[in-house]
């Protein structure tokens, strides 16, 4: 086979790259390890800023998102019973859209259907070959029989755990990382949301986060150690916790009932330098994972999408490799203000093991600044809905 892009991975990265790519002309082949279903059923992010909605327009696969998103215009934050609105409208005049990580994937393995576009799934032992050259090739196996695409460049679109980012070499590569020491438990239910905007909560006993997906169906996660299992956490173990993390009104009003998806996740930031070698681009996860405090995963791909999408449209329809060439340096540039981000709401909200009484009050100082201060809640919207592309 013979193809413009191969694409590893038909996560969001993948496939929204893929159909922008389409749009614009250019050949791409997914490669996506699991089956549609798998990828489907994994739950995940909800809440989407406006640069991303408008790369999803731009993909042609919005309709249904413009139709049931939520917009937020703002957002409450607690700091055991004291709670205070980050108002976005007012900050900086731009909402973030309610739409899950799930919706966005169906929207788009629809929309590759719809228009033909080639996904190979399940398909094992992707293996990137010759990447430093002037002509790459994948090789997979596919119901058992090995298959070779020969292509012009290859995105790296397979998440954290995938084969992309290890084909670097190690002296070529730079990695940082952080790993905090505890993790979210997250439950959904179908259940109406407790608030009609989130509330992130920093409490005595931990953080709490009261999401949603739509009017009846809620998502919630409580800051739990990281030795707890998921299936030590009975459905009324989790919701008096959650009861005890966030504002009395919020508890009050809370509709309980049974959970649909019950995970653990731990957190973690993690970024890889360069994100391009040679002919592979890294995307997304592949190639950064932020803490999910301040919902800046999903986004931050979206970001390496716009950046990547543009560099291969002005490589095939301008005859300009000037993208190409500052792909990786723009992208990062984008990325560490994620992950300040992401690490500062972290910090911000979280209870930590080894916390001190000077660092709780930093933590408290913080808040109350935060809840006093208009620069200081400018700069938090600014963040939250999302840095310009
Ligand atoms: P992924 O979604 O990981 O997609 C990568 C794809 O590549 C997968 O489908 C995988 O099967 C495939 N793949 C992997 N290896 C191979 C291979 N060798 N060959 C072929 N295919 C391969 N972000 C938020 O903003 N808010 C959240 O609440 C949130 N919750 C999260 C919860 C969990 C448990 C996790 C893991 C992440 C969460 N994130 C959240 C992060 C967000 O979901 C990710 O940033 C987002 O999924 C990144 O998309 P991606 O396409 O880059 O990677
Ligand atoms: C969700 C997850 C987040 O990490 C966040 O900051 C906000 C919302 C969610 O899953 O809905």
């Amino acid at each position: 086979m013979r193809t413009q892009v191969v694409i590893i991975g038909g996560g969001p990265s993948g496939l929204l790259l893929s159909q922008l790519l389409l749009k614009a002309g250019v050949e791409t082949i997914v490669l996506e390890r699991k089956t549609r279903e798998y990828v489907l059923a994994r739950i995940r992010a909800g809440i989407l800023e406006q640069g991303m909605v408008n790369l999803l327009r731009e993909a042609d696969v919005a309709d249904r998102l413009d139709r049931e998103g939520f917009v937020h215009d703002g957002t409450l934050i607690a700091s055991d019973n004291d709670t205070f609105r980050i108002d976005f409208a007012k900050s900086v005049g731009v909402p973030v859209v309610v739409y899950g990580q799930t919706e966005v994937t169906r929207d788009l393995y629809n929309a590759r259907e719809a228009t033909g576009g080639e996904t190979v799934f399940e398909a094992d032992d992707v293996c990137l070959h010759d990447v430093k050259s002037d002509a790459p090739y994948v090789t997979f196996r596919k119901d058992g029989r090995d298959q070779r695409i020969d292509c012009d460049y290859i995105a790296g679109c397979d998440g954290f755990h995938g084969v992309s980012r290890e084909t670097i070499p190690k002296d070529v590569r730079q990695e940082f990382e952080k790993v905090y020491p505890f993790g979210w438990l997250g439950v959904l239910s179908e259940t109406p949301p407790v608030d009609d905007e989130l509330i992130y909560a920093n409490s005595e006993r931990g953080f709490a986060l009261c999401s949603m997906r739509n009017a009846n169906l809620s998502r919630y996660y409580v800051q739990c150690p990281l030795t707890d299992r998921v299936e030590d956490w009975s459905d009324d173990a989790f919701w008096e916790e959650l009861k005890r993390r966030i504002p009395e009104k919020a508890a009050d009003t809370l509709i309980t009932g049974p959970t649909i998806e019950k995970s653990i996740a731990p957190l973690r930031s993690f970024v890889t330098e360069p994100m391009q070698w040679g002919r592979l681009f890294l995307c997304g996860d592949a190639a950064h994972i932020v803490p999910p405090t301040g919902a800046k995963g999903l986004n931050t791909a979206a970001s390496d999408v716009h950046y990547l999408y543009h560099a291969l449209k002005d490589h095939y329809l301008d005859n300009s490799d000037k993208g190409i060439e500052t792909y990786s340096t723009r992208a990062l540039a984008r990325v560490w203000k994620a992950e300040r981000f992401s690490w500062w709401m972290t910090n911000l909200l979280h209870r930590f093991p080894e916390q001190s009484g000077f660092d709780r009050r930093m933590q408290q100082a913080d808040l109350a600044f935060l809840r006093d201060n208009e620069a200081a809640q400018q700069a938090m919207a600014e963040n939250y809905v999302g840095l310009p592309y």
